[in-house]
């Protein structure tokens, strides 16, 4: 067992992290909080500096400004192998000539520690990721989920304070995928230890995570749990990248009572709960499970908007319709087959049809990033 530094709530926090490679800034003034015992994904696309985060944390780079502290003590400076945290990757180098139970012991031995307490620990890591009775077995000898859960126990065996996984599940086929998604949420949950977890896909970080940081182009766009992260994306960034939105662009024409309208080019009135400024220029997201087809086509209501069909196509349970408003704006409504109220099975690329959806459902966007939440 570690030990335990302080009684900090946080086991991890960037206070105004930034990271350069010469020109370019990796990681740009990050500041965030990891409770302890949280999953918290890292998500974003390629190159938004999630890696670079995660080797800050586990002391592989040091920023270049800001300080990151373990455990409430900055951990700048301190090198990799003091540090309470380990790493499992994506290319999980297990040493192929050792047998399961001794690569998970291995580093065990480089520490010191007897045999017969080091092969218990192993033995009990292993129960842990469900390997029992593989002991003996030669990494070759299993399938990749199967590895990538000896890598897991062999990163778990010392219990660290933090366990820092950077896309591990990314070289495993989608079955096994989901499968490892389920069991590890399951250890995370068994061992307490906190996870920080590196992704791009958003479907994994959604049901998986406590919550999720956001990350584009070196900063956090946003951070809040999986619910807030899709019904609430403060950016189109957030909200494009996070599922499927629909965007419309206009002016805001009225604000009363905690509502305000937004009323498009093409006159569509988007009218939608929460605050905003009169006159300003904005764009609103709609989901496109939100939206449905109805039979209705009188104009001039709110929260409904004339379009012609392009496509439609079946999803199993669900019809996907993707349509044109007036204005030439292209929208896609996602409909459950059993709970629509008009027979889409009769609709037709060409077809006019009205799209409506409840004031709940649109969302204020932003341009750029707000403050950070907690
Ligand atoms: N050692 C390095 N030297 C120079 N540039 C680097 C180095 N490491 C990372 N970078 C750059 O920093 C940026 C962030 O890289 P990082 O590896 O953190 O991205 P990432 O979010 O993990 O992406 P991916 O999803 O592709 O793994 C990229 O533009 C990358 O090219
Ligand atoms: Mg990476």
């Amino acid at each position: 067992m570690s030990s335990r530094g302080t009684d900090s709530a946080y086991d991890v926090e960037f206070r105004t992290v930034t990271k350069r490679f010469g020109n370019l800034t990796a990681v740009n003034a990050v500041s965030f909080q990891v409770r302890q015992g949280e999953f918290l994904s890292l998500l974003g696309p390629s190159g938004c500096g999630k890696t670079t985060s995660l080797r800050m944390i586990a002391g592989f780079e040091q920023p270049d400004e800001g300080e990151i502290v373990i455990g409430g003590v900055d951990a700048v400076g301190t090198p990799p192998y003091r540090r309470d945290v380990n790493t499992v990757f994506q290319q999980y180098a297990l040493f192929p000539h050792l047998t399961v139970l001794d690569n998970v012991a291995y580093g065990m031995k480089q520490k010191g520690v007897g045999r017969s307490d080091r092969y218990q620990r192993a033995r009990e890591a292993l129960e842990l990721v469900r390997l029992t009775g593989r002991e003996k077995h030669k990494p070759s000898m299993l399938s990749g989920g199967q590895q990538q859960r000896v890598a897991l126990a062999r990163a778990l065996v010392n219990r660290p304070r933090v366990l820092l996984l950077d896309e591990p599940l990314g070289a495993l086929d989608l079955k096994l995928r989901k499968e490892m998604q389920i069991e590890l949420t399951r250890i995370q949950g068994e061992v307490g230890i906190t996870f920080i977890y590196v992704t791009h896909d958003q479907g994994e970080a959604l049901s998986m995570s406590d919550r999720i940081a956001v990350m584009s182009d070196g900063v956090i766009e946003q951070l809040g749990t999986p619910a807030e992260i899709y019904d609430r994306p403060r950016t189109a960034f957030v909200a494009d990248f996070i599922g499927e939105m629909n965007f419309l662009e206009g002016t805001v024409s009225r604000t009363e009572d905690g509502e305000y309208d937004v009323t498009t080019a093409g006159g569509v009135v988007v009218r939608a709960r929460g605050e905003a400024t009169r006159g300003q220029a904005v764009k609103v997201g709609i989901r496109p499970a939100r939206m449905r087809i109805t039979g209705a086509t009188d104009d001039g209501v709110v929260n409904a908007a004339r379009a012609a069909v392009d496509t439609k196509m079946y999803l199993g349970d669900e019809v996907q319709v993707v349509a044109t408003l007036g204005d030439g704006t292209q929208v896609v409504i996602r409909e459950q087959r059993a709970g629509a109220d008009a027979p889409h099975d009769a609709i037709r690329p060409g077809d006019p049809i009205t799209i409506q959806w409840d004031r709940n459902a649109p969302v204020l966007l932003a341009e750029t990033p707000t403050e950070q939440q907690e």
